[in-house]
């Protein structure tokens, strides 16, 4: 517990005070569950971290993260019990905030971004609420890239329009200054996935950074279709990274759930972000960016929101994502290499009217060989096919090998048809601003014998 100053103990700022570091205190042991534990070494390669990162066993305890499937801890007595509920001690109270094995997954997901701490949550759309929600206020503004899964399309476009948080898109390929002239005295964020869902434009870290940097916000980063493995964006100026881990981090279609990892590399103390520079009044008077100088951002995320919003994950799927993770090195090259050489058979292929893969045009190439800590475009590629609507139907209904899903990222491959599927509530024109024209099918390359889904795919083009 931190050390008040006895002279000052009977002036209410004092005492304001010392509750606020009483409360941090019990809060950032919270949050410490979400950190690197110290035994978990970082100068651990980022394979080794993928299997043994986040979790370090005693002798006798169980080698493989626990499944803790409990809502509820235990106490000696109730003044424990109150300190944990009044923010003076840590503990797990309640598996909403925190659990063991939760824990044991944020630790890792940390581990591999780079983080500073990191928080899970029930799906990638809680990730992408939570991380905005945790900074913009009604009145606020978000600056977001136009390439965007569907369902952050229509949360920023509309939901969190009705509660007065209004955004702004742009597209991620804008010359800097074009971008910067939709920046307003209000807006609060810059945000953008790595890799888009499904325009593929990878972004431009150095770009959206600098113009984060300049204006004094957070750049938050959808991680989702790169992962760690291909990118880490903190280290090109990312400050918030945000996961839907029902992606590559399960890997098998199982789980729905998310993350947010927060970099411990923005100063929420110039001005724009009160809540984090003024006492907390739910809870216990925390002033966030005097407590937890590093974590401010992760914490007050978790304190208000899974307390408040309750969008937790379950033990059972961060297990689940834990054990996804322990393969996620050796199954990321196969998704990319299968990926690219489909992309490669696609482009030949007389049925085919265009292709879309990041490792083929000459933006996606530059920026995989300045960001990217491989040479690999991911799982996921786009193509036109020729025929229209019903060649598209046709071609669908022929795959054997390949399935029709509303899913990505998984072992299987996957097509889907973004402009009547997840993009349905998009008009012609935000799909377009989207990347995603009528003819576009997305496919989610597998890990499949590439010979095998080569077949498939021209099969059924021929029949299409
Ligand atoms: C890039 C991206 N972010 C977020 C989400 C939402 O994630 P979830 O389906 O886990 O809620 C998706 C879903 O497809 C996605 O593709």
């Amino acid at each position: 517990m931190p050390k008040t100053d006895a002279s000052k103990k009977h002036s209410g700022k004092a005492a304001s005070k010392k509750q606020s570091k009483k409360a941090a205190a019990a809060v950032e042991a919270t949050a410490a569950l979400a950190a690197a534990p110290e035994s978990a070494a970082p100068q651990l390669s980022f394979d080794t971290l993928c299997i043994q990162g986040g979790y370090d066993p005693k002798v006798s305890e169980p080698r493989i993260l626990p499944i803790v499937q409990s809502t509820t801890y235990k106490y000696d007595d109730i003044d424990h019990v109150n300190r944990i509920m009044t923010l003076q001690a840590f503990g797990h109270k309640y598996s909403r905030t925190s659990n063991p094995t939760v824990a044991g997954f944020e630790a890792r997901m940390n581990l591999l971004e780079g983080g500073a701490a990191a928080v899970a949550t029930a799906s990638g759309q809680a990730a992408n609420l939570l991380a905005v929600i945790s900074i913009v206020r009604a009145g606020d503004h978000i600056l977001s890239a136009s390439q965007l899964y569907g369902g952050t399309f229509t949360l920023f476009n509309s939901t969190l329009k009705k509660f007065g948080i209004e955004t702004s898109f742009f597209d991620p390929n804008a010359p800097q200054a074009e971008i910067e002239k939709l920046i307003r005295p209000e807006t609060r964020l810059i945000f953008g996935e790595t890799i888009g869902n499904p325009g593929l434009a990878i972004l431009d870290f150095d770009k959206l950074a600098g113009i984060a940097k300049k204006h004094g916000i957070p750049f938050i980063v959808d991680n989702s279709l790169a992962t760690a493995w291909l990118c880490q964006p903190f280290k090109h100026g990312a400050n918030i990274v945000t996961y839907s881990a029902t992606k590559y981090i399960d890997g098998h279609a199982t789980s729905i759930g998310g993350a947010v990892i927060d970099g411990g590399n923005f100063d929420w103390t110039n001005g724009k972000f009160p809540d984090f520079t003024t006492p907390d009044p739910t809870y216990n008077g925390v002033i966030y960016t005097e407590s937890f100088p590093q974590t401010a951002f992760l914490i007050k995320a978790r304190a208000q929101f899974l307390r408040d919003f309750g969008g937790c994950l379950s033990p059972m799927n961060a297990f689940l994502f834990n054990m996804g993770l322990e393969t996620l090195h050796l199954r990321m090259p196969r998704h990319g290499d299968n990926a690219h050489a489909l992309a490669d058979f696609l482009e030949k292929h007389p049925s085919v009217a265009w292709i879309n893969y990041p490792g083929l045009n000459a933006t996606g190439k530059k920026h995989i060989e300045k960001y990217f800590r491989h040479k690999n475009g991911s799982g996921i590629l786009t193509f036109g096919i020729k025929g229209g609507l019903d060649a598209v139907r046709r071609f669908v209904k022929r795959l054997k090998v390949a399935a029709l899903v509303v899913h990505i990222a998984d072992a299987r491959t996957g097509v889907l048809h973004p402009a009547t599927s997840t993009h349905a509530q998009l008009n012609e024109e935000q799909c377009l601003a989207a990347g995603i024209t009528p003819d576009m099918i997305r496919v989610s390359v597998g890990t499949e014998d590439i010979a095998d889904l080569i077949a498939d795919f021209d099969q059924a083009l021929n029949a299409a």
